[in-house]
C-alpha cells in the first residue's frame, strides 16, 4: 500500500456519451455515428492532458473483449494516449493470460485500492458500465468525467446499469474540447 507521503489520486468514471444517455450503440458499437471516433471528436490537448493524468485503468471485461475486437478489425483503433498498468476485472482470466495485464476478481472495493495503489499517485480510470456501477454503488468514485458527443444513438449501452440507487453529484466543470463537451462532477459522499 502506499506510504502517507505518496498522495492518492482520484477515482475517475471516465466516459464518452451521446447527448440521449448511451456509452456505445446497439452490438457495443463505439464508432459513433459515420464511423467517427471519440478522438476525433475531443480537442486532442484535451485528451492527452486527461490520458497524462491517469496512472491506471480497471477495466470490465467486457469492455476490453470490444477494445481487443476493435483492434483486430482496424488496427490503431484504440488511440488513448495511456501506458500506464490495466487492471482486468473477470471471472475468467484468459489462458495463457495477457503479460501486460494483472488480472482481479472478487470485491470491488479490494480491487479498486490495488489498481488505484499502482497509480502512483495519479487518477485511477474505471472503465466498463457494470463496473463502474458496482464503484458507484460502494461510494468509491470521487469524479465522473463524461465527453458529451453531440450525436443521437438512440439505442445501445447505457450510462448506468439499472438499478443504481440516486446519487448526488457537484459540477466541477464544463468546457468545449473540439466538438465534444467535457463534464466533470464530483461525487456526494
Ligand atoms: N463510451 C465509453 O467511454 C465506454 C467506456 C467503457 C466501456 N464502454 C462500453 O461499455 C460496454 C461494456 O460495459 P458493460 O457494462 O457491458 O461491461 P463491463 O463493465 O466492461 O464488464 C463487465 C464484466 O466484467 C467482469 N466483472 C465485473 N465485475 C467483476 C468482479 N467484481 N469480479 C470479477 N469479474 C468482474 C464480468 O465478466 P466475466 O464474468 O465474464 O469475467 C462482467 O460481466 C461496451 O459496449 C463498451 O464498449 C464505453
Amino acid at each position: 500500500m502506499s506510504d502517507q507521503s505518496t498522495p492518492t489520486g482520484k477515482v475517475v468514471v471516465n466516459r464518452a456519451m451521446s447527448l440521449d444517455g448511451y456509452i456505445a450503440g446497439p452490438g457495443d458499437a463505439m464508432d459513433w455515428g459515420g464511423g467517427r471516433k471519440l478522438a476525433d471528436y475531443a480537442a486532442p490537448e484535451d485528451f492527452a492532458k486527461i490520458a497524462a493524468a491517469t496512472g491506471a485503468m480497471l477495466i470490465g471485461r467486457r469492455t476490453w473483449d470490444v477494445g481487443e475486437q476493435m483492434e483486430a478489425d482496424e488496427p490503431g483503433s484504440i488511440d488513448y494516449p495511456f501506458t500506464g498498468p490495466f487492471f482486468l476485472l473477470t471471472h475468467e482470466p484468459p489462458d495463457p493470460p495477457d503479460p501486460a495485464v494483472t488480472y482481479l476478481s472478487g470485491d470491488i472495493g479490494e480491487a479498486v485500492a490495488t489498481a488505484l495503489d499502482a497509480a502512483g499517485g495519479k487518477d485511477l480510470e474505471i472503465l466498463g458500465a457494470d463496473v463502474a456501477g458496482q464503484c458507484l454503488q460502494r461510494g468509491l468514485v470521487d469524479e465522473i468525467l463524461v465527453y458529451v458527443l453531440p450525436v443521437l444513438l438512440g439505442d445501445g449501452i447505457r450510462f448506468s446499469p439499472p438499478g443504481l440507487a440516486t446519487m448526488h453529484l457537484e459540477p466541477i466543470s464544463s468546457v468545449r474540447s473540439g466538438d465534444a463537451t467535457i463534464l466533470r462532477f464530483r461525487v456526494r459522499k
